[in-house]
């Protein structure tokens, strides 16, 4: 065996017959491969298990393991299966060659060897080998690349997907925030609201009360002292059916008979007068109960009576339209614990909301045409008392909404008034009074062209 240069590659013949050997080896040298040899093929399976060759020249019959089961047990070790074999056959010998090829070998040569055939199938077999080896080495180069991106792939998909995550994270933090800050500001506008109204027409009531008073008690007085004096005067005339011509043509100057006829009912107008002041003064005072840091059991009736005594003006015939009516359908409702201030504040808002939409909606048609089909505010309120709770129904008949507008009714600042006119805020207000405040439900039902209905639900307990 002569020593291996890095880039010549090795046969290995395994031969019994010297004479092969010797005339083979000496054809491979000199062709530039290197040889080794074996002269059995336990010797050969040891060798080729130590190293392995390039190629093997294999001659099949032999004493001991033929050529056959060396090559059977070389191809079926996972170490030396891949080295390719070529079997050496003479003529004459009653070898099946098929069946060489069947266990794996990849040709075969014939004794006596023909020196350029022997040469040029050793070089076909050995560029098949080398090309095999490089495919399988791009091969390998090529799994591993595969297998880089698939690890590249789902570093990135998990960047991604945390990334995402994160975002998510963040948009929803910031929503959340968003949110709160509305929240926060929409209970500071309410508050001020609230106590700023509140405060006014408190006031306004409080200064009222006095004057309203000392003028229904001397409207007592005044009507004695004049039901007093028209009998003094009565007594008079009877007495003296001519006082003389001054008095008689100032009677007829001031029209004295009038003036007794009409002096009573003067008197009673105007204590129907101070008694209308008087129901407006309670009303304000029942609308504005300050008191909103404790709840009260209150009559709701009275709140939402109040609250449409404020709005009468509102409600009445305008050059527009004529009056809206309101249709009281009051259940029988016990006294409910709540913020009363606070509840006649999503009072106001509802029924502000119904008037805005009627006299917007009423510019479309003639006076004739809506007193024919009037404007109607329809109040219904009922308990129910299996689910311990009280529902209060505003239902108008004006234009409706539409169902996007439906959509976004309780969100803050959403309103399709004119710059100036609305806020936006009545709804999300009223519905974080009766949701947050009350524990309840506000919920609208609207058709296009039918009207809308508030339903307010408010736990009894
Ligand atoms: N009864 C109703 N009929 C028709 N549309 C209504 C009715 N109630 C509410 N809306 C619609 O809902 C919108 C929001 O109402 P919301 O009370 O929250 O605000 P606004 O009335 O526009 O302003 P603000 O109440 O702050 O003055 C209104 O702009 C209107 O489009
Ligand atoms: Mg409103």
């Amino acid at each position: 065996m002569s020593p291996q240069s890095p880039e010549q590659e090795v046969i290995l013949i395994i031969d019994d017959s010297p004479t092969n050997l010797v005339l083979l080896s000496d054809l491979l040298q000199e062709t530039g491969f290197t040889v080794w040899i074996a002269r059995d093929g336990e010797t050969a399976i040891s060798k080729v298990t130590e190293e392995l060759p390039d190629l093997i020249l294999l001659d099949v019959l032999m004493p001991g393991p033929d050529g056959f089961e060396i090559c059977q047990r070389l191809k079926s070790n996972p170490l030396t299966s891949e080295v390719p074999i070529i079997f050496m056959t003479a003529l004459a010998d009653p070898v099946d060659k098929v069946k060489g090829m069947n266990l794996g070998a990849v040709d075969y040569i014939t004794k006596p060897f023909r020196q350029e055939e022997v040469l040029a199938r050793i070089k076909i077999h050995s560029k098949i080998r080398k090309l095999t080896q490089s495919l399988a080495k791009q091969n390998q180069l090529l799994k591993q690349e595969i297998k880089e991106r698939i690890a590249v792939e789902d570093r990135l998909q998990k960047l991604t997907e945390e990334l995402e995550k994160r975002v998510e994270e963040r948009t929803a933090e910031l929503t959340q925030a968003m949110y709160d800050l509305q929240k926060a500001q929409l209970q500071l506008v309410q508050k001020e609201k609230m106590s700023t109204l509140g405060q006014l027409v408190a006031g306004v009531a409080h200064e009222i009360n006095n004057p309203i008073n000392f003028i229904a008690a001397n409207l007592n007085h005044a009507e004695n002292y004049i039901e007093d004096l028209l009998e003094h005067l009565h007594l008079y005339q009877q007495e003296f059916p001519y006082p003389g011509e001054e008095i008689e043509s100032n009677a007829e100057e001031i029209d004295l008979d009038f003036l007794v006829e009409d002096l009573p009912s003067l008197v009673a107008s105007m204590k129907t007068g101070t008694e209308r002041i008087n129901q407006i003064s309670v009303s304000l005072r029942i609308f504005s109960r300050a008191d909103t840091n404790a709840k009260l059991a209150v009559n709701i009736h009275e709140g939402i009576d109040s609250t449409l005594m404020i709005l009468k003006h509102r409600l009445k015939a305008n050059e527009n339209r004529p009056a809206i009516e309101i249709i009281k359908e009051y259940g029988d409702l016990p006294l409910v614990e709540c913020y009363a201030g606070q509840l006649n504040q999503v009072f106001m808002n509802l029924l502000s909301n119904a008037i805005d939409a009627f006299d917007e909606h009423s510019q479309a048609y003639s006076y004739t045409e809506l007193e024919e089909n009037p404007n109607k505010i329809v109040i219904n309120t009922e308990v129910n008392e299996k689910e311990d709770k009280i529902l209060i129904r505003i239902h108008d008949n004006g234009p409706g909404m539409l169902p996007e507008a439906q959509a976004h009714l309780f969100e803050p600042l959403f309103t399709t008034k004119p710059l100036g006119k609305g806020t936006g805020l009545g709804l999300s207000i009223s519905h974080q009074i009766v949701v947050e405040k009350h524990g309840g439900q506000l919920t609208c039902n609207s058709v296009r062209g039918k009207g809308v209905e508030f339903v307010i639900v408010l736990p009894l307990h």
